[in-house]
C-alpha cells in the first residue's frame, strides 16, 4: 500500500513535469538572464524588465511568442519555442515574485534620464 502510494506520488509529480525551483533558477541564469537580468532588470535598455510583472500576463506573452502570434523572430520566438507549459508557468512565477523596486530602481531611473 505504502509503495503504491509512493509510486502514484512519483508518477503524478513527473506527469505534471513541474521543473522545480532550482531548475527554474538555473534556466533563468543560463537562458533569460543575459537579456532580462537574473533580478528581472534587463541589461539592454530596449529590452523589457520582468521583475514584478503579472504572472498571468507573462504566461500569455510566452505562449504567444511560442506560437508566433507575437513576433520577435530574432530574440523571444526562438527562446519560447523550446519551453513547455510547465516551464512557462514556473518562469512567469519566478519573475512575478521579484521585487520591481530594489537597488535597480535607482540605477534604471538614472540610466533612463541620461538618455
Ligand atoms: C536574446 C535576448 C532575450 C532572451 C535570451 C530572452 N528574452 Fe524575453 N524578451 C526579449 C525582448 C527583446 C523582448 C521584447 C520583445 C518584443 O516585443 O519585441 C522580450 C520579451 C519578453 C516577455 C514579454 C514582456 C512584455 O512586457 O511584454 C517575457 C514575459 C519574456 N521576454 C520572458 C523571457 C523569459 C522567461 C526568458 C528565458 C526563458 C527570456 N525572455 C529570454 C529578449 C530576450
Amino acid at each position: 500500500m505504502i509503495t503504491t502510494v509512493t509510486v502514484c506520488l512519483l508518477l503524478s509529480l513527473s506527469a505534471s513535469s513541474y521543473a522545480g525551483k532550482a531548475e527554474t533558477e538555473q534556466m533563468v541564469k543560463t537562458v533569460c538572464a543575459p537579456c532580462h537580468g537574473v533580478d528581472g532588470f534587463s541589461l539592454v535598455l530596449a529590452y523589457p524588465n520582468l521583475a514584478g510583472q503579472q504572472k498571468k500576463y507573462m504566461i500569455e506573452q510566452l505562449k504567444a511568442f511560442r506560437s508566433g502570434a507575437r513576433q520577435s523572430p530574432k530574440l523571444m520566438n526562438p527562446v519560447a519555442e523550446k519551453l513547455s507549459d510547465a516551464e512557462i508557468k514556473d518562469l512567469a512565477k519566478y519573475f512575478s515574485k521579484l521585487s520591481p523596486c530594489k537597488d535597480a530602481c535607482a540605477a534604471t531611473a538614472n540610466t533612463t534620464t541620461k538618455n
